[in-house]
């Protein structure tokens, strides 16, 4: 039997949880959005509305939906009070392995027995949390893509332990938020668009690093040639180079294989601070219009 959510809780307000939250009121669900940060709930809630105002402005959206959505979205620093009575969690915080273990150990302390715990992770996989709780079998991934009150897309991803009910209400919750769900019967890292995009993106940066074409160059072929919206490097910058670096940093730990390491020209960039877009400068430098190339 599949789950209905009557009250959800969202951990973690950052570029994914705030949004993620948002899309639970807007779906009618009562949402809790937590953080450990106030200033982050606060610039959530902010940048929620002035998103949703722009789709008022637009006419995608009535003034008295909007009102009735943030009627259903609280917030709060407190995860005792975020996770009780909730049946489901979508947990979004920092993509930290041990940060994310004791948050599950935490809810699993707090939601009701029967919640289910999600984890938004890019790269991390169920069964590396599921064991922080005494319910392995309603735990699983839920990935949504970045932004999600826009990208449509949710990866929910079966762990060894997960059971078909919890994989189904996590299908069913992202419907009812909206979205349009892929099921994936087994887990392996970076899931199914991540391994997609990673070929396409290694490719892309064994180009560059040997010298074949410039990146502004590949980012103009993939974008011409195969009609992707945006080239991979402007992907990178669009979800935050750290991200991409982190996780090749992780991979090329337990490998040590150098043809796993993050390459030169994302090293260089994240080893500065140019994180993509967040910052202002990765690949491209966004203070300009359009945006110029950046040098390593
Ligand atoms: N950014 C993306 O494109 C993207 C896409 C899909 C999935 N994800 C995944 O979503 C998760 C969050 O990513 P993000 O980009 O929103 O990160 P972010 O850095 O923008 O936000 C993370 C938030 O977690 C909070 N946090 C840290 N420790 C916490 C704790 N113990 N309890 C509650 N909150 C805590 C931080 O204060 C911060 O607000 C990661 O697991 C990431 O892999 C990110």
């Amino acid at each position: 039997m599949t789950l209905y959510v009557e009250k959800l809780c969202v951990t973690g307000a950052g570029q994914m949880g705030s949004q993620i939250a948002m899309l639970g009121a807007l779906a009618g669900i009562e949402t809790r959005l937590h953080d450990i940060s106030e200033e982050q709930l606060e610039a959530a809630m902010t940048q929620n509305r002035k998103h949703l105002l722009r789709r008022v402005a637009k006419g995608k959206l009535h003034a008295d939906e909007l009102e009735a959505a943030f009627g259903l979205l609280t917030t709060t620093t407190e995860l005792a009070a975020a996770a009780d009575g909730v049946d489901f969690v979508i947990e979004a915080v920092t993509e930290r392995l041990e940060v994310k273990r004791a948050v599950f150990a935490e809810l699993d302390r707090y939601a009701l027995d029967r919640a289910i715990l999600a984890t938004n992770s890019s790269y991390l996989m169920s069964s590396q949390i599921a064991d922080a709780t005494q319910r392995p079998s309603q735990v699983c991934n839920m990935h949504f893509f970045y932004p999600p009150l826009v990208m449509k897309l949710v990866e929910v991803v079966k762990g060894e332990a997960t059971s078909t009910e919890t994989a189904e209400s996590a299908m069913t919750l992202a419907r009812r938020l909206g979205r349009e769900p892929v099921l994936l019967h087994k887990e392996l890292p970076g899931f199914l668009v991540n391994r997609v995009l990673r070929a396409i993106v290694d490719e892309a940066y064994y180009l560059l690093e040997s010298g074949v074409a410039s990146f502004e160059d590949i980012d103009a072929a993939c974008r011409l040639g195969l009609n992707h919206p945006l080239g991979p490097f402007q992907l990178s910058d669009f979800s935050g180079l750290d991200i991409g670096y982190n996780a090749r940093r992780e991979i090329f730990e337990r490998t040590g294989r150098p043809e796993d390491a993050p390459p030169r020209a994302l090293a260089v960039r994240v080893e500065r601070g140019d994180l993509g877009r967040k910052t202002g400068r990765g690949f491209y430098d966004y203070s300009t219009t359009p945006p110029t190339p950046t040098e390593d």
